[in-house]
């Protein structure tokens, strides 16, 4: 049976795709995966990325490193319009999958507090992330260090993740080091205040992740050098992170 990781944040641009595909792609090299079984779902190890974003920015991400003559470890599937299929992920056949969605609803800000409203929206996407919710192991959810909207991250969190008992952690994405630790202290802090699960590892700010999708690489296919090399061990983190707290919630759904 899958393990299913669902990427989920209300707010666009915190990094949802971005941590997709790259988990997805260190993963697949932890388990040795091959990208020809990828393609033709052989009986190896596997790892799945699920996109039910319309935008579908993972799959042009895939798309992008296969004309640069790279491998897709990974297999790449779109499933915005399948709501069925996602209702039998459970049955997949992969060892991990990991769901890429888009961002949801902009509520009004007087909606925000309104209990009686479904923030995830009545409409298709609202149906498949309630679809991926249903079958999920654990989310992730990805906060961007400046700090800018607070209150998207709180809605997913509060409103969609808590009620559902579903385990989650939020993940600090893009700090730039060369900013100075305020901001990702007071995002930190922001999080430890309201008592939400929060992750060790930090992804942070890389010039080789922004160019990834227009240069089609995945940071495990990265040019060898001290940056690159900084670059992807944030995902090696985060995914080793992931797996001890997948221990520690096993069995608790
Ligand atoms: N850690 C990071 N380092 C560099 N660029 C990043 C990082 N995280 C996100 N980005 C960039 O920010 C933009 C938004 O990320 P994306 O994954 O598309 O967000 P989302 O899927 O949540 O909308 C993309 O251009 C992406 O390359
Ligand atoms: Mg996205």
């Amino acid at each position: 049976m899958p393990y299913i990781t669902v990427l989920l944040n209300r707010k666009g641009g915190v990094g949802k795709s971005l941590l997709s595909v790259n988990l997805a792609a260190v993963y697949a090299e932890i388990l040795g995966c091959d990208a020809a079984e990828a393609e033709t779902a052989g009986d190896g190890p596997s790892v799945a990325v699920v996109s039910i974003d319309p935008q579908g920015t993972s799959i042009e991400h895939a798309e992008k490193v296969k004309k640069a003559g790279r491998p897709v470890p990974f297999r790449v599937v779109d499933a915005s319009q399948s709501i069925d299929k996602l209702r039998r992920l459970r049955s997949a056949k992969a060892d991990i999958i990991i769901v890429d969605t888009p961002g949801f609803m902009p509520l009004k800000a007087e909606d925000d507090e309104d209990e009686s409203i479904d923030p995830l929206g009545d409409g298709t996407t609202g149906d498949a992330l309630r679809a991926v919710l249903d079958v999920a192991d654990d989310v992730i959810v990805p906060l961007e260090a400046e700090g800018s909207a607070f209150t998207p991250t709180r809605v997913t969190v509060e409103r969609v993740l808590i009620p559902r008992q579903i385990p989650y952690g939020v993940v600090v994405n893009n700090w730039d080091p060369r900013d100075g630790t305020a901001d990702r202290d007071r995002t930190i802090s922001l999080v430890q205040r309201r008592g939400w699960e929060l992750y060790n590892a930090t992804v942070r700010h890389y010039k080789p992740h922004t160019r990834g999708i227009t240069n089609g690489r995945f940071c495990t296919q990265y040019e060898s050098n001290h940056i690159a090399t900084k670059a992807k061990q944030d995902f090696v983190s985060l995914a080793l992170e992931h797996q001890l707290r997948r221990q520690k919630h096993a069995g608790a759904r």
